[in-house]
């Protein structure tokens, strides 16, 4: 049990947050106006991470299993079946995240995403994990005038969900 928990953490820690800035950076450098707000603007990085995060939280999902009948969205789901519980596609949900497969800064519930999960098993590194992702996007913008995708994204295959490898060129900042 306690070598199951140190890996977690070891093994969670540290690929979800390495696939995950893998793809706010393709994101931003496809989208160099949204790189430039930022850069001017540092305080609306938080936010922008947030919606990163409800974009491409690199876990596509978790297996859970019913303790009791439940009815879900008219569907009887019974005691003892396994759920595949999807977040990735909860996340992109019209019915709570109007025009879904875009980014949008400035969307009123930003937070209300499941990139880290829910319940019990909610991330217990999502704090760690903003504070990290949000000093990287602010260190790399604030030591850059632009960057760019330079060669080929790799796709991580299972399970994450995002890039493995982004190879990138950037421009130093003017000093
Ligand atoms: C981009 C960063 C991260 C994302 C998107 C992420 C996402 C997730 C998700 C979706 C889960 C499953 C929640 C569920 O079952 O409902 C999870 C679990 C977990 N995460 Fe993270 N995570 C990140 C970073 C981290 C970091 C930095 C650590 C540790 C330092 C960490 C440690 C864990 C652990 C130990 C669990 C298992 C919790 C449990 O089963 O009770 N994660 N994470």
């Amino acid at each position: 049990m306690v070598l199951g928990c140190v890996r977690q953490l070891l093994v969670t820690g540290m690929v979800a947050p390495s696939v995950f800035i893998g793809n706010m950076f393709v994101h931003l450098s496809g989208d160099p106006a949204l790189a430039a707000l930022l850069r001017a603007d540092p305080s609306r990085i938080p936010a922008a991470v947030e919606e990163f995060l409800r974009l491409y939280g690199p876990y596509r999902g978790m297996a859970r299993t019913a303790r009791e009948d439940v009815v879900l969205g008219g569907r009887l789901i019974k005691a003892g079946e396994p759920i595949a519980l999807v977040y990735t596609s909860a996340n992109r949900d019209e019915r709570v995240f109007p025009d879904g497969e875009t980014f949008q800064l400035d969307r009123p519930n930003l937070t209300r995403h499941l990139a880290f999960g829910g319940g019990v098993h909610t991330c217990p590194g999502a704090p760690l994990a903003r504070i990290m992702l949000i000093t990287t996007l602010a260190e790399a913008l604030a030591r850059t005038s632009a960057f760019e995708v330079s060669g080929e994204t790799k796709m991580a295959s299972w399970a994450e969900w995002g890039t493995n490898s982004v190879p990138m060129r950037f421009t130093a900042a003017a000093r």
